[in-house]
């Protein structure tokens, strides 16, 4: 009860907020964004517990690593995310490259293998997370989008898992 209401201290703000509360009605991973990032934030909350992080940054970029409206790219909506997030919450350096750097798995992966290149040359280094908790964020949010996904995405998703393991103990 003591973690579900440290939890809820942090973050009510922003799961109550009308402009939040919006991504309720985006489809995202097969439900909606709204649900996605709250388990995104709670996995992150703990995790950043469990490796002695910063909890409210974790939990607060976890909320907001997808908070964007509409349609944008695999690798330009951490940007919208971020400008979103700052324009509506005030939210600190740390958490907004926290939300920028949450899709360096997808930049390593397309940066390495030349059959998922479909756009210019991705520098995944500009993905780099550059803090303990953007490394939690970015693997709470692959784990989440794997097992809310379909089984053809969750498929995909443990293949892609298995190649940013691999990609990472290689560089
Ligand atoms: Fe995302
Ligand atoms: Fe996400």
């Amino acid at each position: 009860m003591k973690i579900k209401n440290e939890y809820k201290e942090i973050t009510e703000k922003i799961l109550n907020d009308e402009n939040f509360k919006l991504l309720k009605n985006e489809r995202h991973h097969g439900t909606n964004r709204y649900d996605h990032s709250r388990r995104v934030s709670f996995l992150s909350f703990l995790l950043c517990k469990l490796f002695k992080g910063d909890e409210k940054a974790g939990a607060e970029a976890g909320l907001l690593h997808d908070f964007f409206y509409g349609k944008s790219s695999y690798l330009e909506h951490p940007q919208v995310s971020s400008a979103n997030a700052k324009k509506y919450f005030n939210i600190s350096d740390k958490e907004a490259s926290i939300i920028e750097s949450h899709m360096y798995h997808l930049a390593l992966l397309k940066n390495s293998y030349t059959f998922l290149k479909k756009d210019n040359k991705v520098k995944a280094k500009e993905y780099k997370p550059n803090c303990k908790e953007g490394y939690i964020v970015c693997f709470a949010d692959m784990l989440v989008s794997i097992f809310e996904g379909s089984i053809f995405e969750v498929r995909y998703g443990v293949c892609l898992y298995l190649l940013f393991i691999m990609n990472l103990i290689r560089y």
